[in-house]
């Protein structure tokens, strides 16, 4: 049984790490690895505006650094409503380890949308 409550949280506490300071957008995520522990991330942004790394991807490759390779949650903090969805960049890069991974999309008004990846990036790249 997946822990929401925990995973939003990490989520929430993640995006205070935002470095946004061109979009003024704060993203912060949490990823559940399969043997329960949680990695996080926040988007980093740069002058060199392509450089930008989304939350969710840092908080992937937080996790695989580790280490980890089989991830089963993934919450997604932001302040938009509706509560905003990954990327398609970064549906990529978890179809690699999780294409099963379910996936919650908070706001700070409480709103919660949940997806399972395969619903997100049905036909995703794999060789
Ligand atoms: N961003 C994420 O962190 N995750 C997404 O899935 C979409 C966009 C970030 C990148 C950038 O720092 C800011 O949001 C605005 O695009």
């Amino acid at each position: 049984m997946i822990d929401w409550n925990r995973l939003i949280e990490s989520a929430r506490t993640a995006q205070a790490n935002a470095y946004a300071r061109f979009s003024n957008f704060k993203v912060g995520a949490a990823l559940l690895a399969s043997d329960g522990v949680v990695f996080t991330g926040c988007n980093v942004e740069n002058s060199s505006y392509g450089l930008t790394m989304c939350a969710e991807r840092t908080a992937l490759f937080n996790a695989v650094s580790s280490g980890k390779r089989q991830f089963v949650a993934l919450a997604v903090y932001t302040e938009s409503t509706p509560p905003a969805r990954p990327c398609g960049a970064c549906r990529q890069a978890l179809f690699e380890f999780c294409p099963e991974i379910e996936i919650a999309c908070v706001n700070s008004e409480g709103a919660i949308d949940k997806f399972n990846l395969r619903n997100l990036l049905p036909e995703g790249f794999r060789l």
